[in-house]
């Protein structure tokens, strides 16, 4: 199932999005340009503008209102990424090289400065102080969360709320604002905009979990990168932290991760994937991953029973069981 099948509706505001994506990083500086236009081309599923745009429909829709937040919304994800592949030191991503891979650090690092500036500018024309906060606390959030996965990388003694605190910071709390941010645009009502956070907040929560399991059971072509990547990196991901509770491979899984953590060796980042794979990790992270959806349908009863509901509901069922 693609994401655009349960959004038929909104396909016309998608791809209006979609242009002003691509006008928002406009620039006459040439290699900012360029790295800009290489990750948009790349695409993405643009998840965060599709939240953003439903959520609106439960105030005044105004697609001219809207797109002030959800452009600047997918920018700031998008410079996250660029940032993120530097700390992960990634080759590939949505299928393509990335911008720190084709270029090199420096130009990352300042790409994505610039997209995140380019994402302010545009929410400064919307003159509703509290979406600016919301959206400076998010970033502020995100960049404390990725902080905690550089800290964390290769900690074998992390537990469940470790990991649960870091997803929270780094994946879906902006998704949540998404939500959110969508409707306090559209002039919604308070509680229609606080049960929107929870929902896209769960739903973010059940997006990282998903991500992950993705890393250790997709495939290089559905991932658009290789997967055990984050073995690789040494992103100890709920799978495995379940998977070292396990007594039987406890040790053996361990001494894997110590020697990726030595020398990289990609013949041991098989061999814990296919461990952690073949235990109980996986199907608990996909039963904590089901939680948190049934959590954001929970949110999603007492709003206003417009069509929208439907899909909101439908994207909730899609990201637990995303293969991309
Ligand atoms: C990737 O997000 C990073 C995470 C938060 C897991 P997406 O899976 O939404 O990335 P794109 O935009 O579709 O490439
Ligand atoms: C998401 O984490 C990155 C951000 C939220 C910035 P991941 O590191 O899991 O994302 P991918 O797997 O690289 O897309
Ligand atoms: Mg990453
Ligand atoms: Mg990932």
């Amino acid at each position: 199932m693609k994401l655009l099948d349960i959004l038929t509706a909104l396909k016309k505001d998608i791809s209006y999005i979609e242009k002003e994506l691509y006008r928002g990083v406009e620039t006459s500086e040439p290699l900012l340009a360029e790295t800009s236009l290489h990750l948009l081309k790349a695409g993405g599923k643009r998840l965060r503008p599709v939240f953003v745009l439903l959520g609106g429909k439960f105030g005044n829709y105004d697609i001219e209102v809207l797109k002030h937040v959800a452009v600047p919304l997918e920018l700031i994800h998008s410079s996250s990424l660029v940032h993120d592949d530097v700390i992960d030191n990634a080759e590939t991503r949505r299928g393509q090289l990335t911008v720190k891979s084709k270029w090199d650090n420096r130009i990352a690092m300042y790409t994505g400065d610039y997209i995140y500036a380019r994402a302010m500018s545009i929410i400064a024309e919307l003159p509703n102080p509290l979406i600016h906060q919301t959206m400076a606390k998010a970033m502020v959030q995100m960049t404390i969360g990725e902080m905690e996965q550089i800290r964390d990388f290769f900690n074998t003694d992390q537990n469940v709320r470790n990991y649960l605190l870091r997803i929270r910071r780094k994946t879906a709390l902006l998704i949540a604002i998404s939500c959110q941010l969508g409707a306090v645009a559209a002039g919604a009502d308070k509680e229609v905009c606080r049960r929107l956070y929870s929902y896209g907040y769960n739903v973010g929560m059940a997006f990282q979990i998903q991500d992950d399991l993705l890393d250790l059971r997709g495939t290089e072509k559905q991932l658009g990168k290789p997967p055990g990547s984050d073995m690789l990196q040494g992103n100890i991901t709920i799978p495995v932290i379940f998977a070292l509770q396990e007594e039987r491979i406890r040790e053996d899984l361990l001494q894997l991760i110590h020697r990726i953590h030595e020398d990289g060796d990609k013949g041991s980042v098989q061999a814990a994937v296919g461990m952690i794979r073949e235990s109980d990790g996986m199907a608990k992270a996909e039963a904590l991953a089901d939680r948190y959806m049934n959590k954001a349908l929970d949110a999603l009863e007492g709003l206003p029973d417009i069509k929208t509901k439907k899909n909101l509901r439908d994207i909730a069922h899609f990201v637990v069981k995303r293969s991309y």
